[in-house]
Protein backbone atom coordinates (compact mmCIF):
# COMPACT_ATOMS: atom_id res chain seq x y z
CA UNK A 1 0.00 0.00 0.00
CA UNK A 2 1.50 3.41 -0.94
CA UNK A 3 -1.13 5.62 -0.17
CA UNK A 4 -4.45 5.76 2.14
CA UNK A 5 -6.89 7.92 -0.01
CA UNK A 6 -10.67 6.23 0.43
CA UNK A 7 -12.35 2.93 1.43
CA UNK A 8 -13.84 2.97 -2.19
CA UNK A 9 -11.65 0.59 -4.15
CA UNK A 10 -9.67 -0.97 -0.76
CA UNK A 11 -9.68 -4.16 -0.78
CA UNK A 12 -11.07 -6.47 1.48
CA UNK A 13 -7.61 -8.47 2.57
CA UNK A 14 -5.96 -5.22 2.74
CA UNK A 15 -8.87 -3.73 4.87
CA UNK A 16 -9.04 -6.91 6.85
CA UNK A 17 -4.82 -6.74 7.15
CA UNK A 18 -4.87 -3.23 8.34
CA UNK A 19 -7.94 -4.59 11.19
CA UNK A 20 -5.85 -7.51 12.27
CA UNK A 21 -2.41 -5.30 13.02
CA UNK A 22 -4.58 -2.75 14.71
CA UNK A 23 -5.64 -5.93 16.74
CA UNK A 24 -1.77 -7.45 17.28
CA UNK A 25 -0.70 -3.36 18.27
CA UNK A 26 -3.31 -2.95 20.63
CA UNK A 27 -2.67 -6.82 22.02
CA UNK A 28 0.64 -5.89 22.09
CA UNK A 29 0.95 -2.42 23.72
CA UNK A 30 -1.61 -3.82 26.45
CA UNK A 31 -0.28 -3.12 30.12
CA UNK A 32 2.72 -2.05 28.74
CA UNK A 33 4.56 0.49 31.30
CA UNK A 34 6.24 1.55 27.98
CA UNK A 35 4.56 2.32 24.66
CA UNK A 36 7.03 2.57 22.33
CA UNK A 37 7.59 0.30 19.55
CA UNK A 38 10.62 1.15 17.54
CA UNK A 39 9.00 -0.28 14.12
CA UNK A 40 9.09 3.86 12.44
CA UNK A 41 12.75 4.99 14.13
CA UNK A 42 14.21 7.35 11.32
CA UNK A 43 10.45 7.87 9.73
CA UNK A 44 9.05 11.33 9.26
CA UNK A 45 5.53 11.81 9.76
CA UNK A 46 3.49 15.68 8.98
CA UNK A 47 -0.02 15.96 9.73
CA UNK A 48 -0.83 18.61 7.38
CA UNK A 49 -4.88 20.05 8.71
CA UNK A 50 -6.27 23.01 6.77
CA UNK A 51 -9.88 22.15 9.01
CA UNK A 52 -9.91 21.80 13.54
CA UNK A 53 -9.55 18.22 14.78
CA UNK A 54 -9.04 16.72 18.01
CA UNK A 55 -9.39 13.27 17.66
CA UNK A 56 -8.18 12.64 13.62
CA UNK A 57 -4.85 14.65 14.55
CA UNK A 58 -4.42 13.88 18.19
CA UNK A 59 -4.08 10.34 17.58
CA UNK A 60 -1.96 10.32 14.18
CA UNK A 61 0.51 12.09 16.06
CA UNK A 62 0.19 9.76 18.82
CA UNK A 63 0.24 6.54 16.79
CA UNK A 64 3.44 8.17 15.15
CA UNK A 65 5.11 8.54 18.17
CA UNK A 66 4.08 5.44 19.71
CA UNK A 67 5.64 3.67 16.66
CA UNK A 68 9.01 6.04 17.06
CA UNK A 69 8.48 8.26 13.82
CA UNK A 70 9.54 12.21 13.92
CA UNK A 71 6.25 13.82 14.07
CA UNK A 72 5.85 17.45 12.94
CA UNK A 73 2.18 18.99 12.66
CA UNK A 74 1.31 21.80 10.41
CA UNK A 75 -1.71 23.83 10.10
CA UNK A 76 -2.80 26.15 7.68
CA UNK A 77 -2.55 29.26 10.12
CA UNK A 78 0.53 28.30 11.51
CA UNK A 79 2.21 28.10 7.83
CA UNK A 80 3.11 29.92 4.59
CA UNK A 81 -0.58 28.34 3.42
CA UNK A 82 -1.41 31.60 5.07
CA UNK A 83 0.61 33.75 3.10
CA UNK A 84 -1.20 32.13 0.10
CA UNK A 85 1.09 29.20 -0.65
CA UNK A 86 -0.74 26.82 -2.48
CA UNK A 87 -1.61 22.58 -1.91
CA UNK A 88 1.14 21.72 -4.05
CA UNK A 89 3.47 23.91 -2.95
CA UNK A 90 3.28 23.30 0.75
CA UNK A 91 2.92 19.25 -0.59
CA UNK A 92 5.76 19.39 -2.20
CA UNK A 93 7.73 21.71 0.14
CA UNK A 94 7.45 19.04 2.98
CA UNK A 95 8.26 15.83 0.62
CA UNK A 96 11.25 17.71 -0.06
CA UNK A 97 12.06 18.40 3.29
CA UNK A 98 11.99 15.14 4.02
CA UNK A 99 8.44 13.51 5.43
CA UNK A 100 7.39 9.95 4.64
CA UNK A 101 4.21 10.29 4.96
CA UNK A 102 2.08 13.29 4.82
CA UNK A 103 -1.64 13.33 6.78
CA UNK A 104 -4.36 15.70 5.10
CA UNK A 105 -6.95 17.03 6.24
CA UNK A 106 -8.65 19.51 3.87
CA UNK A 107 -12.27 21.16 3.39
CA UNK A 108 -12.20 20.32 -0.56
CA UNK A 109 -13.56 16.74 -1.55
CA UNK A 110 -10.78 15.29 -3.52
CA UNK A 111 -7.79 16.89 -2.11
CA UNK A 112 -5.66 13.56 -1.06
CA UNK A 113 -6.33 12.05 -4.48
CA UNK A 114 -4.78 15.33 -6.40
CA UNK A 115 -2.06 15.53 -3.80
CA UNK A 116 -1.21 12.10 -4.06
CA UNK A 117 -0.84 12.38 -7.77
CA UNK A 118 1.24 15.73 -7.23
CA UNK A 119 3.91 13.50 -4.87
CA UNK A 120 4.05 10.49 -7.21
CA UNK A 121 7.66 11.49 -7.77
CA UNK A 122 8.45 11.02 -4.76
CA UNK A 123 8.69 8.35 -1.86
CA UNK A 124 5.81 10.15 0.06
CA UNK A 125 3.02 8.14 0.96
CA UNK A 126 -0.41 10.42 1.51
CA UNK A 127 -2.96 9.27 4.05
CA UNK A 128 -6.46 11.07 3.84
CA UNK A 129 -7.60 12.16 7.60
CA UNK A 130 -11.28 13.37 5.98
CA UNK A 131 -11.30 15.66 2.38
CA UNK A 132 -14.68 17.63 2.24
CA UNK A 133 -17.58 15.91 1.71
CA UNK A 134 -15.93 12.85 0.73
CA UNK A 135 -13.82 10.29 2.60
CA UNK A 136 -12.45 9.58 5.87
CA UNK A 137 -11.28 6.13 5.42
CA UNK A 138 -9.34 5.72 8.98
CA UNK A 139 -12.62 7.09 11.14
CA UNK A 140 -14.31 3.66 8.82
CA UNK A 141 -11.33 1.44 9.81
CA UNK A 142 -11.63 2.12 13.21
CA UNK A 143 -15.14 1.96 13.34
CA UNK A 144 -14.79 -1.10 11.60
CA UNK A 145 -12.90 -2.09 14.61
CA UNK A 146 -14.70 -1.55 17.26
CA UNK A 147 -17.57 -3.03 15.93
CA UNK A 148 -15.25 -6.42 15.05
CA UNK A 149 -14.40 -6.28 19.04
CA UNK A 150 -17.76 -5.78 20.36
CA UNK A 151 -19.56 -8.14 18.00
CA UNK A 152 -17.15 -10.42 17.03
CA UNK A 153 -16.99 -10.02 13.33
CA UNK A 154 -18.76 -7.89 10.50
CA UNK A 155 -19.87 -10.51 8.09
CA UNK A 156 -24.31 -10.49 7.52
CA UNK A 157 -24.22 -7.85 10.92
CA UNK A 158 -26.30 -4.62 9.76
CA UNK A 159 -25.76 -0.90 10.65
CA UNK A 160 -27.85 1.74 10.72
CA UNK A 161 -25.92 5.00 9.78
CA UNK A 162 -28.11 7.47 10.91
CA UNK A 163 -28.57 11.50 10.51
CA UNK A 164 -26.49 14.28 7.89
CA UNK A 165 -25.45 11.59 5.28
CA UNK A 166 -25.98 14.33 2.88
CA UNK A 167 -22.44 15.95 4.31
CA UNK A 168 -20.47 13.16 5.55
CA UNK A 169 -17.12 12.04 4.54
CA UNK A 170 -17.79 9.31 7.60
CA UNK A 171 -20.80 7.70 5.78
CA UNK A 172 -19.09 7.70 2.55
CA UNK A 173 -16.28 5.58 3.63
CA UNK A 174 -18.51 3.36 6.21
CA UNK A 175 -21.15 2.19 3.50
CA UNK A 176 -17.99 1.20 1.25
CA UNK A 177 -15.66 -0.58 3.65
CA UNK A 178 -18.34 -2.08 5.73
CA UNK A 179 -20.28 -3.89 2.85
CA UNK A 180 -16.89 -4.53 1.30
CA UNK A 181 -16.56 -6.80 4.98
CA UNK A 182 -19.55 -8.65 4.44
CA UNK A 183 -21.93 -6.19 6.73
CA UNK A 184 -25.64 -4.54 5.77
CA UNK A 185 -26.07 -0.79 5.99
CA UNK A 186 -28.93 1.30 6.22
CA UNK A 187 -28.98 4.78 5.81
CA UNK A 188 -31.77 6.58 7.87
CA UNK A 189 -32.00 10.33 7.14
CA UNK A 190 -34.56 13.00 6.53
CA UNK A 191 -34.84 13.24 2.30
CA UNK A 192 -32.99 16.69 2.88
CA UNK A 193 -29.94 14.87 4.27
CA UNK A 194 -29.01 12.34 1.32
CA UNK A 195 -27.37 12.99 -1.52
CA UNK A 196 -28.97 12.64 -4.84
CA UNK A 197 -27.09 9.27 -5.73
CA UNK A 198 -27.72 7.70 -2.85
CA UNK A 199 -30.07 5.16 -4.89
CA UNK A 200 -27.13 3.44 -6.31
CA UNK A 201 -25.02 2.97 -3.29
CA UNK A 202 -25.04 -0.38 -1.91
CA UNK A 203 -27.86 0.21 0.83
CA UNK A 204 -31.43 0.38 1.92
CA UNK A 205 -32.53 3.95 2.51
CA UNK A 206 -35.36 4.87 5.46
CA UNK A 207 -36.41 7.87 7.26
CA UNK A 208 -38.34 6.16 9.90
CA UNK A 209 -35.61 5.57 12.83
CA UNK A 210 -38.00 3.95 15.29
CA UNK A 211 -38.77 1.09 12.56
CA UNK A 212 -34.84 0.15 12.02
CA UNK A 213 -33.67 -0.18 15.80
CA UNK A 214 -35.26 -3.27 16.65
CA UNK A 215 -33.14 -5.10 13.30
CA UNK A 216 -29.94 -3.96 13.43
CA UNK A 217 -26.48 -4.68 15.52
CA UNK A 218 -25.15 -1.20 15.04
CA UNK A 219 -26.51 2.48 15.12
CA UNK A 220 -23.88 4.46 14.35
CA UNK A 221 -25.25 8.65 14.68
CA UNK A 222 -23.30 11.31 12.53
CA UNK A 223 -22.61 14.68 13.54
CA UNK A 224 -24.14 17.62 11.87
CA UNK A 225 -22.60 19.70 9.66
CA UNK A 226 -23.70 22.90 10.44
CA UNK A 227 -20.65 24.05 8.69
CA UNK A 228 -21.53 22.83 5.24
CA UNK A 229 -24.88 23.45 5.15
CA UNK A 230 -24.66 27.46 3.49
CA UNK A 231 -28.60 27.48 3.00
CA UNK A 232 -30.01 26.76 6.53
CA UNK A 233 -30.70 24.00 8.26
CA UNK A 234 -33.29 21.86 7.66
CA UNK A 235 -35.02 20.24 9.51
CA UNK A 236 -34.52 22.26 12.55
CA UNK A 237 -32.28 20.89 15.34
CA UNK A 238 -35.88 20.58 17.35
CA UNK A 239 -37.12 18.62 14.56
CA UNK A 240 -33.82 16.66 13.56
CA UNK A 241 -33.75 15.33 17.65
CA UNK A 242 -37.49 14.60 17.41
CA UNK A 243 -36.84 12.34 14.93
CA UNK A 244 -33.52 11.53 14.35
CA UNK A 245 -31.81 11.63 17.97
CA UNK A 246 -31.10 9.00 19.97
CA UNK A 247 -33.05 9.12 23.42
CA UNK A 248 -32.94 7.07 26.16
CA UNK A 249 -36.67 5.59 24.90
CA UNK A 250 -34.77 5.03 21.22
CA UNK A 251 -31.90 3.15 22.85
CA UNK A 252 -34.42 0.72 24.36
CA UNK A 253 -35.62 -0.52 20.98
CA UNK A 254 -32.07 -1.58 20.56
CA UNK A 255 -31.48 -5.36 20.47
CA UNK A 256 -29.49 -6.14 23.75
CA UNK A 257 -26.03 -6.92 22.09
CA UNK A 258 -26.73 -3.84 19.81
CA UNK A 259 -23.06 -0.87 19.96
CA UNK A 260 -23.64 2.46 19.44
CA UNK A 261 -21.00 4.36 17.73
CA UNK A 262 -20.90 8.48 17.32
CA UNK A 263 -17.41 9.55 15.44
CA UNK A 264 -17.56 12.34 17.20
CA UNK A 265 -17.78 15.74 17.99
CA UNK A 266 -21.03 14.81 19.03
CA UNK A 267 -23.96 17.28 19.57
CA UNK A 268 -25.37 16.44 23.01
CA UNK A 269 -29.22 16.63 23.10
CA UNK A 270 -29.34 16.90 19.67
CA UNK A 271 -28.03 13.74 17.92
CA UNK A 272 -27.39 11.79 20.93
CA UNK A 273 -28.56 12.07 24.57
CA UNK A 274 -26.02 12.26 27.07
CA UNK A 275 -27.31 8.93 28.92
CA UNK A 276 -27.42 7.30 25.78
CA UNK A 277 -23.51 8.73 25.19
CA UNK A 278 -22.67 7.62 28.44
CA UNK A 279 -23.89 4.56 28.74
CA UNK A 280 -22.13 0.73 28.29
CA UNK A 281 -23.88 0.73 25.09
CA UNK A 282 -21.85 3.14 23.50
CA UNK A 283 -18.19 2.44 21.94
CA UNK A 284 -17.57 5.91 21.99
CA UNK A 285 -14.10 6.14 23.66
CA UNK A 286 -13.48 2.64 22.70
CA UNK A 287 -13.74 4.35 18.81
CA UNK A 288 -10.84 7.03 19.91
CA UNK A 289 -8.65 4.17 21.53
CA UNK A 290 -9.09 2.14 18.82
CA UNK A 291 -8.55 4.71 16.13
CA UNK A 292 -4.70 5.56 17.70
CA UNK A 293 -4.06 1.60 17.20
CA UNK A 294 -5.69 1.77 13.58
CA UNK A 295 -3.94 4.69 12.73
CA UNK A 296 -0.32 3.14 14.29
CA UNK A 297 -1.67 0.17 11.76
CA UNK A 298 -2.20 2.67 8.77
CA UNK A 299 1.75 3.82 8.94
CA UNK A 300 2.93 0.48 9.63
CA UNK A 301 1.17 -0.98 6.66
CA UNK A 302 2.64 2.30 4.57
CA UNK A 303 5.92 2.76 6.14
CA UNK A 304 7.25 -0.59 7.43
CA UNK A 305 6.71 -2.60 4.53
CA UNK A 306 7.33 -6.17 5.27
CA UNK A 307 8.59 -6.06 8.76
CA UNK A 308 6.85 -7.34 11.34
CA UNK A 309 5.46 -5.67 14.34
CA UNK A 310 7.96 -5.36 16.72
N1 LIG B 1 -14.14 11.98 14.03
C1 LIG B 1 -13.31 12.99 13.68
O1 LIG B 1 -12.79 13.07 12.55
O2 LIG B 1 -13.07 13.86 14.71
P1 LIG B 1 -12.10 15.13 14.61
O3 LIG B 1 -12.73 16.11 13.66
O4 LIG B 1 -12.01 15.66 16.03
O5 LIG B 1 -10.78 14.67 14.09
Amino acid sequence: MKHLLSCEGLDRDTATAVLDTAGALKQALLGREVRKLPTLRGRTVITMFYENSTRTRVSFEIAGKWMSADVVNVSSSGSSVSKGESLRDTALTLAAAGADCVIVRHPASGAAHRLANWLSGTHTSVVNAGDGMHEHPTQALLDAATLRERLGGLNGRRVAIVGDVLHSRVARSNVHLLTTLGAEVVLVAPPTLLPTGVNSWPVTVSHELDAELSAVDAVMLLRVQAERMHGGFFPSAREYSIAYGLSEARMRLLPEHAVVLHPGPMLRGMEIASAVADSPRAAITDQVRNGVHVRMAVLYHLLAGEEEVA
